[in-house]
C-alpha cells in the first residue's frame, strides 16, 4: 500500500482523483489528511472532522472490475471492511445503516463516499472516501454523532486503524470471485441497522410511512416491507430512514 499524508487538502478524493489522472498510481494506493478544508460528505453535504483527530482518507480501487450496474457491491465491501475492523476493537452494538454509514446504536460514527470513474458500462476505477471519528470529544450541534473514543474510553492509533481498514478491502476485493456474492449480501444484510424492526421513513414527496427494513436488492435498493406485506424497493433519492 502506498501512503500519501498531507498536512491540509480541500480533500482526499478530490486529491486522490487529481492524482490519478495525472500520474500513474497503483492500485490501493491511500491519500490520508491531516485536515480537510473542504470534506465532502454523500448527497453535496460537508463532511466535517477536527483537524488531526480521526481518520479522514481515500483508498484508489482499480481492481474492481465491475459493471456499472454492480457498483453496489463496493458499498457493500467497503461497508464490511470498517465493520470487521471496528468489530474487534468490541465497538457497541455495530451496525450499517443502508447505504454505507456505519453506526454504534443510534450514532453515527463513519461516512463513506465512493466516487466510481467509469469507461462504458465498466467501472474503471474508484475513489474510496473515509470519514471515521476516532479522537474527536465533541460534535458541536450534531445530533446523534459519536466517535471511538467516546465509546471506548482510549484514544486509538489512527495509522494502525487505517492499515486494518485497507488490509480489510483487500482481502475482501481479492476473494470477490462470483459464488462469494450471495454471501456477501447476506453479511452485509445481517448486519443492517433496524433490519427487520418496525421503522419511519419519509418518501421524496415528504411522506411518512412505517415499513420493515428486509434487505438489499441487486442494485442496492432498499427493500422495505409495507402494509398488505408488499415489498417496495427504494433508491437513495426516494427514501430516509426518520427512526
Ligand atoms: C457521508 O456523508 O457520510 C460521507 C462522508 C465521507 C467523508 C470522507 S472524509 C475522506 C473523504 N474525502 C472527502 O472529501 N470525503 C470523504
Amino acid at each position: 500500500m502506498q501512503l500519501i499524508k498531507l498536512s491540509a487538502t480541500d480533500s482526499t478524493n478530490a486529491y486522490l482523483k487529481d492524482l490519478m489522472f495525472n500520474n500513474k498510481i497503483g492500485d490501493f494506493t491511500v491519500v490520508m489528511a491531516h485536515t480537510q478544508l473542504k470534506g465532502r460528505g454523500q448527497m453535496g453535504t460537508n463532511w466535517l472532522s477536527e483537524p488531526g483527530k480521526n481518520l479522514t482518507f481515500s483508498v484508489l480501487v482499480k481492481s474492481i472490475d465491475r459493471l456499472v450496474s454492480e457498483q453496489f457491491l463496493l458499498n457493500i465491501y467497503v461497508s464490511l471492511a470498517i465493520y470487521e475492523a471496528l468489530s474487534l476493537l468490541q465497538v457497541p452494538d455495530l451496525k450499517i445503516k443502508w447505504p454505507n454509514d456505519i453506526m454504534s446504536g443510534h450514532c453515527k460514527i463513519c461516512g463513506i463516499l465512493i466516487e466510481n470513474i467509469l469507461s462504458g458500462q465498466h467501472i474503471q476505477a474508484s475513489i474510496v472516501g473515509i470519514g471515521l471519528n476516532v479522537n474527536q470529544l465533541t460534535f458541536n450541534n450534531l445530533p446523534n454523532v459519536s466517535s471511538l473514543k467516546l465509546l471506548l474510553g482510549r484514544s486509538l492509533d489512527l495509522d494502525e486503524l487505517l492499515s486494518k481498514i485497507v488490509e480489510n478491502l483487500k482481502d475482501l476485493l481479492g476473494n470477490s470471485g462470483a459464488g462469494d456474492r450471495k454471501d456477501l449480501v447476506e453479511r452485509y444484510e445481517s448486519r443492517l441497522f433496524r433490519k427487520d424492526k418496525p421503522s419511519t421513513f419519509k418518501n421524496q414527496d415528504d411522506q411518512i410511512f412505517m415499513g420493515f427494513i428486509k434487505g438489499v436488492s441487486s442494485t442496492g435498493k432498499l427493500k422495505i416491507l409495507l402494509e398488505d406485506n408488499v415489498l417496495e424497493e427504494f433508491n437513495l433519492k426516494e427514501v430516509k430512514l426518520l427512526y
